[in-house]
């Protein structure tokens, strides 16, 4: 199983102070040295978090590989056929939202998604479809051949504990179960924490998890003490200097 770190969250925060610091190029490596498989960045068409420059040094300094999350806009397809991560997965985007609510709908929009996929493909980048655990869904990403499809656990990761997560579970292990025998790989991500991550882990057609905001949020914590002593440290040599 392959734990991919996306790594948004930590530019979210630079983002809200517009500050150089906390760099998600630098906690790139530093996953990575924990033994991240890859990075997962979202460049979203409005910019909130993930900057170009920072896909641009990952590029360069990424020892493993980087998955490009993004809309299947021509604006950011032009701008990933330059860069080639070794992975592209195509999400839906809104504006307004939060985090990304749902999963591709890709039944509705196979006609626009076959060329993207066609062309990133072609620039050798292996495409993954961000899809609901559906049966439809998974079939139409069969029909558009594309290598992988990443399960969207958001609704398994918001059910209440109890028979509405087990029947979430359900789904996701039935939509695993089909993606892998219509060939594709399968990849899983979106709301999975430290409490709800392991029968996910478990479904052994899942090959890869993508997790982000839970994994930075217990960074944070974890760090904290050390961030303070830190600071503690160099206000006292002030006082003694
Ligand atoms: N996979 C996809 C396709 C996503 O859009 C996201 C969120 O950006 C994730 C995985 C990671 O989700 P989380 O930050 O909730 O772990």
């Amino acid at each position: 199983m392959r734990l991919g770190i996306n790594i948004d969250h930590v530019a979210t925060l630079r983002q809200a102070r517009g500050t150089r610091y906390p760099d998600p190029v630098e906690a790139a490596r530093l996953a990575e040295n924990a033994g991240a498989d890859s990075i997962t960045v979202h460049l979203r068409e409005d910019r909130r978090h993930i900057q170009e420059r920072d896909v641009r040094l990952l590029r360069q300094v990424l020892q493993t590989r980087m998955n490009l999350e993004m809309a299947a806009t021509p604006e950011i397809v032009k701008f990933a056929c330059t860069i080639l991560p070794e992975n592209c997965c195509l999400v839906p985007e809104r504006r307004q939202e939060l985090t990304t609510e749902g999963g591709l709908q890709v039944l509705a929009q196979s006609a626009a998604l076959a060329p993207v996929c066609a062309q990133l493909a072609e620039a050798g980048i292996q495409v993954s479809l961000f899809v609901d655990p559906q049966a439809d869904q998974i079939e139409a990403a069969a029909r558009l051949r594309v290598p992988a499809v990443e399960l969207h656990t958001g609704r398994y990761a918001e059910a209440a504990e109890g028979p509405e997560q087990a029947r979430e579970l359900h789904r996701l292990c039935d939509a695993a179960q089909q993606a892998a025998r219509l060939g594709m790989q399968v990849h899983a991500g979106h709301g999975l924490n430290y409490y709800n991550v392991l029968p996910v882990a478990a479904i052994p057609e899942i090959v890869e998890l993508n997790i982000g905001h839970s994994i930075i949020a217990r960074a944070l914590m974890n760090g904290l003490p050390e961030a303070v002593h830190e600071m503690r440290r160099l206000i006292q040599q002030a006082r003694a200097a």
